[in-house]
């Protein structure tokens, strides 16, 4: 039996896979195909402070290169959150990662209060600082494009999230030295970081010859962003080697559907692995991924799955 546990910044996970943000709504649905207690942990859909109905329609275009998505962080609010959707999470006794956004720097901070002061706290595996929306009127460009005011989310965040729950900074793929803004994070107090959110693209109608999308722009997913991610996970990974940044756990997302394309992440530098896109076809594919990610690691005789995280750096196996 391989050992897939995961040791998340203090937190132990029985499993590195997770679910990945906004893919699996807030759990109901997805738990009638899978048990999602057996997750690492489920990540919930970003919650913001009010209620936010999100972007006009069409906001989600299928292409062959990935889906693309505009939604706009549509979402009932934190306080329904914390009443229907992390009561219910709590009381099947799942782990939860709470994805938290905000207009302001001090709006994620007040989801942040909501959520870890609410009587579900138990349930809460972590908080994942959600800077990197690409559907936003400034495409986040003041959070996670940019090391000041990614820095200013996180230190606000902290100030409101007790010891015992880590904190992981969710990173854009669209910035100049990803490098950069993870050096930000982590010094404002992020115990980890989340690598990738989706990556701005636009996608026209072949037909119509006008965009699929009534936002025009959309965040890329699935396998095409795959290599991207990698790129992104290597190359935090390599400066975390070097010093450049304070060395923390990454979880990697990105275009990942089988137990190899998970391996992918992990050797690159990634502890733990969300699986997004693939649910939308397959549901059972964040355990299923898992399986394959075990039966991948006996295949190549590796005991336990801490033994292959950023392997690809020293020379691979
Ligand atoms: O692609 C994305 N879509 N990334 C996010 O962070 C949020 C989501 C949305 O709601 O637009």
């Amino acid at each position: 039996m391989v050992d897939l546990s995961v040791d998340l910044a203090g937190v132990p996970l029985p499993s590195p896979m997770m679910t990945a943000s906004g893919c699996a709504a807030n759990g109901r649905e997805m738990h009638r195909f899978i048990d999602i207690t057996e997750l690492g942990a489920f990540v919930t859909k970003s919650v913001k402070a009010a209620p936010v109905s999100g972007r006009p329609t069409p906001r989600m275009a299928e292409t062959d290169s990935g889906m693309l998505n505009s939604i706009g962080l549509q979402g009932p609010g934190v306080a329904a959150f914390v009443e229907e959707d992390l009561a219910w999470l709590h009381s099947i006794g799942a782990r939860v990662v709470v994805s938290i956004a905000g207009g302001t720097a001090s709006e994620f901070a007040a989801v942040a209060r909501r959520v870890v002061r609410s009587p579900y706290a138990s349930a809460v595996a972590a908080i994942e600082v959600n800077i990197s929306c690409p559907n936003v009127a400034n495409r986040g460009l003041v959070f996670a494009c940019e090391p000041s005011g990614s820095h200013k989310v996180i230190t606000l965040v902290r100030e409101e999230v007790p010891r015992g729950i880590p904190i992981l900074a969710k990173l854009s793929p669209d910035v100049t030295d990803i490098t950069e803004i993870a050096a930000a994070v982590v010094k404002a107090g992020a115990h980890g970081l989340t690598m990738i959110n989706t990556l701005l693209g636009v996608a026209i109608d072949p037909v119509r010859l006008r965009p699929h999308l009534a936002a025009t722009t959309g965040g890329l997913s699935g396998p095409a962003v795959r290599p991207v991610a990698v790129r992104a996970i290597w190359q935090v990974s390599a400066a975390m080697r070097e010093g450049r940044v304070p060395a923390v756990p990454i979880v990697g997302a990105g275009g990942v559907r089988t137990g190899a394309d998970a391996l992918e992440l992990l050797a690159a530098g990634a502890t733990a692995v969300q699986v997004g896109t693939a649910a939308f076809n397959d549901p059972t594919a964040p355990l299923r991924v898992g399986r394959e990610l075990a039966d991948a690691l006996d295949a190549l005789g590796v005991d336990r799955l801490a033994d292959v995280v950023g392997i690809a750096h020293e020379g691979g196996l």
